[in-house]
C-alpha cells in the first residue's frame, strides 16, 4: 500500500508498532488517554508534529476487541473542509493559517519532553496536492488563534463532528479486524474490559500516504488503475 516510513512514537515498542491497551501498572503509560478505558475525543493523528514529520497514514489492527464498548468513529477529513468551505471559505483560509493552531510543550520530571508546536489546521502536500489536517477537540493544552473567523472555524467544525448527519462511519473493530487509512479524523468510545482477555489494537503510524489515490496519481492514471485507486480509497475511508 505504499507505506514504508513508519514514524516511531517514544511510548512505541521498539519496532515502531504501538500496542494500544490499558496500562498495566498505574505508573507505566500514565497519562496518555489511549492507554486507559476512557474515550478519546475527535483527533488526527499526530497534530502534535511539525510539518516536517506529519502523520499521513495510519494502520489499527484489533487482536481483542473490549467486553463492551471501543466503538470507533472515522470521518474523512476532506469531507469536514468541503463543509466549511461551502459554509464559509473565510473559516477554510483562517484554520489554513500557519498560526492557527498551537499545541503547548510538554514537560516531564527532564524538561521539555516535547516543544510547543504551531501550526495550520489544514494544509496541502505540494508534491501529491494532498489535503493533510491537523486536528484534536480536545479544549486543554491546545490555543487556537484568537480571532474571529478562527473561533467560528474551530466551533464549526465541533458541531459537525458532534451532529447524526455528518458523513461518519462507526464500527466495533473485531479481532482480526483492521483499518487503514490517510489518518482521517477518528475518535474511539470508551470501553469495559474483559480482565482475562483485555482490549488490544496495534497502531501503525506513516510519514507516506497509502498509493495510488492522491489526486495527482488518479488524474493520470488510465482507466484501470483509476478503478483500483477507487477502491483503495473505500479501504482507507
Ligand atoms: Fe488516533
Amino acid at each position: 500500500m505504499g507505506l514504508h516510513r513508519l514514524d516511531g512514537n517514544w511510548l512505541a515498542d521498539d519496532d515502531g508498532i504501538s500496542p494500544i491497551a490499558v496500562a498495566a501498572q498505574p505508573s507505566e503509560r500514565p497519562a496518555f488517554i489511549p492507554y486507559t478505558n476512557r474515550p478519546i475525543k475527535w483527533h488526527t493523528d499526530g497534530y502534535y508534529h511539525p510539518q516536517t514529520r506529519q502523520i499521513l497514514a495510519m494502520v489499527l489492527h484489533c487482536v481483542r476487541r473490549a467486553q463492551t464498548g471501543g466503538e470507533s468513529a472515522v470521518m474523512d477529513h476532506e469531507m469536514a473542509y468541503i463543509a466549511l468551505r461551502e459554509a464559509n471559505p473565510d473559516w477554510v483560509r483562517a484554520l489554513m493559517q500557519p498560526d492557527a493552531m498551537t499545541i503547548p510543550e510538554r514537560t516531564d520530571e527532564d524538561g521539555v519532553a516535547r516543544a510547543e508546536q504551531t501550526g495550520p489546521v489544514f494544509s496541502v502536500d505540494a508534491a501529491s496536492g494532498a489535503l493533510h489536517m491537523r486536528y484534536t477537540a480536545r479544549t486543554r493544552s491546545i490555543v487556537w488563534k484568537d480571532d474571529a473567523p478562527t473561533r467560528a472555524a474551530v466551533a464549526f467544525l465541533e458541531q459537525m463532528l458532534a451532529s447524526d448527519d455528518s458523513p461518519v462511519f462507526r464500527l466495533t473493530l473485531q479481532p482480526g479486524m483492521g483499518l487503514v487509512c490517510n489518518n482521517v479524523l477518528h475518535d474511539r468510545a470508551g470501553f469495559v474490559d474483559d480482565p482475562l482477555q483485555p482490549r488490544l489494537l496495534y497502531r501503525a503510524r506513516y510519514l507516506d500516504r497509502i498509493a495510488g489515490n492522491s489526486y495527482k496519481e488518479l488524474a493520470s492514471s488510465p482507466r484501470e488503475i483509476c478503478v483500483e485507486a477507487i477502491k483503495t480509497i473505500a479501504i482507507a475511508l
